[in-house]
């Protein structure tokens, strides 16, 4: 416990793509190897090519979790110009990777962290673990955490000038109840603030909702350069 460390995204998931696209990936050699038949080589050579699609992205994944996921943090916190006095949220923190970060640009504000912790959406996932990342990286008096749900917030409307999400919104289930988790970051942000959210699918739904709930849309793009991986990230502002 007395190391920092952001946990990996999806951990089965990485683990499942990485191990079964490369036990694809030697079936298909091995058809190829024992096959004079055509038909059959041509199947291995797209057997390769499926195995391959999923081992690339198991391994995007790891390094997302390595390099990406701090890159990616660090340009969306790059997006906020700080005056210090910012009272911050950061909708499904994990073990504090905005949160912590955002708190390192305060000084009388506050940072503020909700979560559900699920084990399944990132490793060794809890609260114990944000708190003692936030104590390791001492910012822990500039930060509060939260066991909430995205789509009903316990805060007031208006409560925040900067609100900052990353790849939490896609694991809401059904996909309608997504647009709840919106709606509610369009209610607790200030007006004049800013909301940046970045996922792992295309942002143009989540933009869509924003807008309907009269913010505006400064962007909403992919960023797979900075990520090392599948990234969109939109940009909103309250009027
Ligand atoms: C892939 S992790 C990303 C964590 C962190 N944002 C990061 O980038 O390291 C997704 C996080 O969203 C949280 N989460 C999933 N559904 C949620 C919900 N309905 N409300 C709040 N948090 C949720 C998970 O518990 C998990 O910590």
């Amino acid at each position: 416990m007395n190391k920092i460390h952001y946990g990996f995204d999806a951990p089965g998931i990485m683990r499942n793509l990485t191990v079964f696209g490369a036990l694809i990936i030697a079936v298909g050699f091995l058809l190829s190897f024992l096959s004079a038949n055509l038909f059959l080589n041509n199947i291995s050579y797209f057997i390769v090519v499926v195995g391959s699609i999923f081992f690339i992205l198991g391994v995007a994944m790891f390094a997302y979790g390595i390099k990406g996921k701090y890159r990616t943090r660090d340009l969306m916190l790059s997006k906020i110009k700080w005056t210090g006095n910012e009272n911050m949220l950061d909708i499904g923190t994990g073990q504090g990777l905005l949160m912590i970060g955002a708190a390192k640009h305060l000084t009388t504000g506050k940072s503020v962290g909700i979560d559900i912790w699920s084990s399944k959406d990132l490793s060794d996932n809890s609260i114990h673990r944000t708190l003692a990342n936030a104590e390791l990286e001492g910012v822990k008096d500039k930060i509060e955490v939260r066991n909430e749900d995205a789509r009903s917030l316990s805060f007031e409307d208006n409560s925040f000038d900067v609100i900052l999400s990353l790849l939490c919104i896609h694991n809401i289930e059904p996909k309608v109840e997504q647009e709840k988790a919106c709606l509610e970051i369009a209610r607790v942000l200030k007006p004049n603030g800013t909301a940046i959210i970045g996922d792992y699918i295309p942002t143009t739904g989540y933009a869509k909702v924003f807008a309907n709930a009269g913010l505006r849309v400064k962007s909403s793009k992919p960023y797979f350069t900075t990520a090392y991986a599948l990234m969109w990230i939109v940009e909103v502002t309250k009027n």
